[in-house]
C-alpha cells in the first residue's frame, strides 16, 4: 500500500540530510514523499531547538498539521504526526502533553528504527529519545538513484555527529548527544553511491566537523584531511565543502588538503561567537581571538583565495560596550565574506541561561549595528569578484530564456547566457557584475581546469 510522507525540515543542514535518511527508510515501507502536508498520511516535522524562536516554531506548526489532521479524520482518512529532531529530543514527553494531534516523538539517535515505532504508534502515542549502541547510519537506507537525482547536484553527508565542546549558550551536546565518527569505509561507499547517479559536490557535516576521527579500515583513526584526499579521487566528484567546524580542530592534515586538494572549495565557515576574550572564556570556547586569527592566518597561507565565513552571537551575558567593539573589529580585521548573526537565547537546562542576561533592547540594538557591518563586509567581498574568471557549477536553469545558473566555488548564485547543456558541468565564468545576491557573469572559452580557479582568484 503506498502512503504519502510530508517530511519538513529546521534548522541545520545536519537536519536536512537527517530528513532524506528517513525519507529513503520509509520508502521499502512504501511512503512516497509528497511536497504538501494537505494530502500527506504521515507528517515528519524535524525540529531544531537551537534558539527559542526555532524551538516555538514547532508548536504554532503543529496547531495548524492538528487542524489537517482534524479535518482528514473527519472523511474518515487517518494522518499520523511526528515530531522528529532536536526539539524531539530536548523536551520528549513534554510534546504529547501540549500538543495532542502528536503520535510519534523520535530523537535523532533513533531514525533507523522509524519502521518499528510507526508499526507501534498505529495502537499507541509512542516515544524514542534513546541513545542506542546499535549503528545507526549502517542501519539507516541508502537513496535510490531517482531520489537522489531529485535532490540535485549537490549532496551531504554526515561523518561526525554530537559535540563534546559544551560551549556555554548551547543545547547541541544535549541534543546530538557525544561526538560519533563513522568508519571511513563507510562515507566513501556513500559517497561513491552519490557520484554513482551524478552528484557531483559533496558537503561533510558534523557538529564539529574538523574533529572527525573515523576508523580507517586498518584499526587506526583518520583525520578530515586525510578523508578528504581519498573522497577527491572519486571519479565524478568535483567539488567538497565541509561543515562546520570549530577553530580549536583546524589539524596540519586539514590545512594541508586546503593546499592540495583543487576539489576542497576555498570557503570555509568558522564559527567564532564573539570577537572578546572576556566573552570567549564565559562562552567556554577554548580558544583566544589571537588563537581564531592563527588559524585563519594559517589557512590563508595554504590556500590564498580561501574566503571565510562565520556565526557571531550578540548580548551573551555580561557582554560590555568594550566586548561588542571587539566583535566588530574582529570583523574587519578577517574580512569575512559572510556570516551569521544572533540575539543570545536562553535554552533551558544550560550554564549560559542562569547567568546576568543581558536587557532584550540592547542585544536588538548590537544585532542592528552587527548586520550593518556584516552587509558591508559582504558588499566588498561580492565586488571585490568582478573581473575573477573561476569555476562554476551549474546546476538548473535560469529566470530568463536561454540562462542557466550556478554555484561560485563561494556558494554564490552565478547566472550566465549559456547552453542547457552544460547543467551537470563545471565552466569557467567570468564575472562581470553583481547583482543583490549573485553574480552576473560570461562563460570563458578555456576549458574547465579545477586548477585553475586558484591562480586566478585572489581573495
Ligand atoms: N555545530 C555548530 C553550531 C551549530 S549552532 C558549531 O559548533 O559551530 C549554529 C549557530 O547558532 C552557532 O554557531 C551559534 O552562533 C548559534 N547559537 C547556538 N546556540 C545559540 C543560542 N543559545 N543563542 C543564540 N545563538 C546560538
Ligand atoms: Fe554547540 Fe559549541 Fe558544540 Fe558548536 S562547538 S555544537 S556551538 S557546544
Ligand atoms: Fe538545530 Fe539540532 Fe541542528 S538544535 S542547529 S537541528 S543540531
Amino acid at each position: 500500500m503506498t502512503r504519502k510522507l510530508f517530511v519538513k525540515s529546521y534548522g541545520c543542514q545536519m537536519n536536512v540530510y537527517d530528513s532524506h535518511r528517513m525519507a529513503d527508510t520509509l520508502a521499502p515501507e512504501g511512503f512516497v514523499e509528497t511536497a504538501s502536508p494537505d494530502d500527506a498520511d504521515l507528517v515528519i516535522l524535524n525540529t531544531c531547538n537551537i534558539r527559542e524562536k526555532a524551538a516555538d516554531k514547532v508548536y504554532s506548526e503543529l496547531g495548524r498539521i492538528r487542524e489537517l489532521k482534524e479535518a482528514a479524520a473527519a472523511d474518515g482518512r487517518r494522518v499520523t504526526v511526528a515530531v522528529a529532531g532536536c526539539v524531539a529530543q530536548a523536551e520528549g514527553n513534554e510534546i504529547f502533553r501540549r500538543e495532542r494531534s502528536v503520535d510519534v516523538v523520535v530523537g535523532p539517535q533513533s531514525y533507523h528504527r522509524l519502521p518499528d515505532i510507526l508499526r507501534r504508534a498505529e495502537h499507541v502515542r509512542t516515544i524514542d529519545t534513546e541513545f542506542p549502541a546499535e549503528d545507526k547510519f549502517g542501519q539507516l537506507a541508502q537513496p535510490t538513484r531517482a531520489a537522489i537525482r531529485k535532490r540535485g547536484l549537490s549532496a551531504f553527508i554526515t561523518v561526525q555527529e554530537g559535540c563534546d565542546k559544551f560551549c556555554t549558550f548551547c543545547v547541541v551536546p544535549y541534543t546530538r548527544g557525544a561526538e560519533v565518527s563513522r568508519p571511513a569505509a563507510k562515507i566513501i561507499a556513500e559517497a561513491e553511491h552519490l557520484a554513482g547517479a551524478g552528484v557531483r559536490e559533496i558537503t561533510l557535516l558534523g557538529q564539529n566537523v574538523n574533529a572527525y576521527h573515523g576508523e580507517d579500515g586498518n584499526g587506526r583513526t583518520t583525520t578530515l584531511g586525510r578523508l578528504m584526499h581519498r573522497l577527491a579521487d572519486i571519479p565524478g566528484i568535483a567539488r567538497l565543502r565541509y561543515s562546520t567546524s570549530h577553530p580549536c580542530d583546524m589539524n596540519d592534515d586539514l590545512v594541508a588538503a586546503h593546499r592540495d586538494l583543487p576539489a576542497l572549495m576555498p570557503q570555509l565557515h568558522l564559527p567564532v561567537q564573539s570577537g572578546s576574550d572576556r566573552i570567549l572564556a564565559a562562552m567556554n570556547r577554548g580558544h583566544t581571538r589571537a588563537d581564531y586569527l592563527r588559524q585563519i592566518e594559517r589557512l590563508r597561507a595554504a590556500r590564498p583565495d580561501i574566503a571565510f565565513s562565520s556565526d557571531f552571537i550578540v548580548g551573551f551575558p555580561g557582554e560590555t560596550e568594550q566586548d561588542f567593539g571587539d566583535t566588530l573589529r574582529l570583523l574587519g580585521e578577517v574580512g569575512f565574506a559572510s556570516a551569521y548573526s544572533f540575539k543570545y537565547s536562553p535554552r533551558p537546562g544550560t550554564p549560559a541561561a542562569g547567568m546576568e542576561q543581558v536587557p532584550e533592547a540592547v542585544k536588538n540594538e548590537r544585532l542592528r549595528r552587527l548586520q550593518s557591518a556584516i552587509e558591508k563586509c559582504q558588499a566588498v567581498f561580492m565586488d571585490a569578484c568582478v573581473g575573477m574568471t573561476f569555476d562554476v557549477l551549474f546546476d538548473k536553469p535560469g529566470r530568463h530564456p536561454g540562462q542557466i545558473v550556478g554555484r561560485s566555488p563561494y556558494l554564490q548564485p552565478v547566472p550566465v547566457i549559456g547552453p542547457a547543456s552544460l547543467i551537470g558541468e563545471i565552466a569557467p565564468v567570468t564575472i562581470l557584475e553583481v547583482r543583490t545576491n549573485s553574480l552576473f557573469g560570461a562563460l570563458a572559452h578555456a576549458p574547465a581546469q579545477p586548477a585553475q580557479s586558484r591562480e586566478t582568484v585572489g581573495a
